[in-house]
């Protein structure tokens, strides 16, 4: 039960807030207040804690730098992210559905022909990925541009690596006629979150690991669409139950069957096994 004097407090700066002209900005301010006091109601934070607190979103602050965003890591982290994004994306039936963007996206990610090995030499077994984009019903989606990233064999996406001058295990491709899109890379593993940081400790704190199932990102972009931004995990990673930032779909993991060295699909020749995944994407209605 909230005493009264405790509950005037609340009331008194939802009324200061009353005269908030903009109706969207006022109903913010004023839930805002409504869950931060509910909040700390329920917590009853000594002066100590509540400084604990302060200090640790000044942190989370002080960590964030145009490559680092410890923000979006601590949104990521209490599921904030996926929850937005899902009240966001309340699709038709039958879309493919979305999840995080994550950090480490790049809008300047090179465009490469379709077929293209994006591993370019990195260690990891060989992946050959072939993907369709189609509408709800079903027709091929041509021109869409896809933008695809993933983590390296240690974990490590190309931008995290320091002295990296190009590009690695990303690109952006085009669908052709038929929706299609083809490239080579190698099969992604599990990865933790940047964990060297506030957010990596109330992640230990509370007995948390900051690890990602192995995925690969996807981005989709046509002209009269809402951008479709996704990732495929792979079906026997670790981690899939326990993602650290909440954002496994069970429609999103994926099959990505092993075939002996032989002859591939696009006629190339491999000298040890490698996999394949085959994944038609739905996008959503037109804006
Ligand atoms: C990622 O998948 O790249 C990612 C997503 C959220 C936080 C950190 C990384
Ligand atoms: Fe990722």
């Amino acid at each position: 039960m909230t005493r009264p004097d405790e509950e005037a407090i609340t009331q008194a700066v939802i009324a200061r807030f009353g005269q908030t002209p903009d109706p969207r900005l006022k109903t913010i301010v004023t839930e805002l207040t409504r869950s931060l006091h509910g909040f700390v109601q329920a917590v009853e934070p000594t002066f100590d804690e509540w400084l604990a607190a302060i200090r640790f979103l000044t942190e989370v602050g002080q960590m964030s730098t145009g490559s680092r965003q410890e923000f979006i890591l601590l949104s990521d982290t209490l599921g904030v992210s996926m929850l937005v994004d899902a009240i966001n994306h309340r699709q038709a039936e039958g879309v493919t559905e979305s999840t995080v963007l994550g950090p480490f996206f790049v809008e300047t990610a090179p465009s490469l022909p379709d077929g293209v090995d994006i591993a370019s030499g990195e260690a990891g077994e060989p992946l050959y990925v072939e993907v369709t984009i189609a509408d709800l019903d079903g027709r091929p989606v041509a021109d869409a541009e896809i933008d695809v990233w993933q983590s390296d064999a240690e974990g490590f996406y190309d931008v995290q690596r320091e002295g990296l001058e190009t590009h690695s295990l990303r690109a952006r491709l085009t669908s052709g006629p038929d929706g299609r899109a083809r490239f080579w890379s190698i099969l992604p593993t599990p990865y933790p979150i940047p964990d060297d940081g506030p957010v990596g400790r109330m992640l230990q704190a509370t007995r948390r690991h900051p690890w990602r199932p192995a995925h690969l990102h996807f981005k989709i972009s046509t002209p009269d669409r809402e951008p479709l931004i996704t990732h495929l995990f792979v079906r026997d990673s670790a981690y899939l139950d326990s993602d650290a930032v909440f954002g496994v779909k069970d429609t999103l993991i994926c099959d990505f069957p092993s075939h002996p060295a032989g002859v591939a699909p696009d006629g190339r020749m491999l000298d040890r096994p490698w996999r394949s995944l085959e994944h038609a994407f739905r996008l959503p209605l037109r804006k």
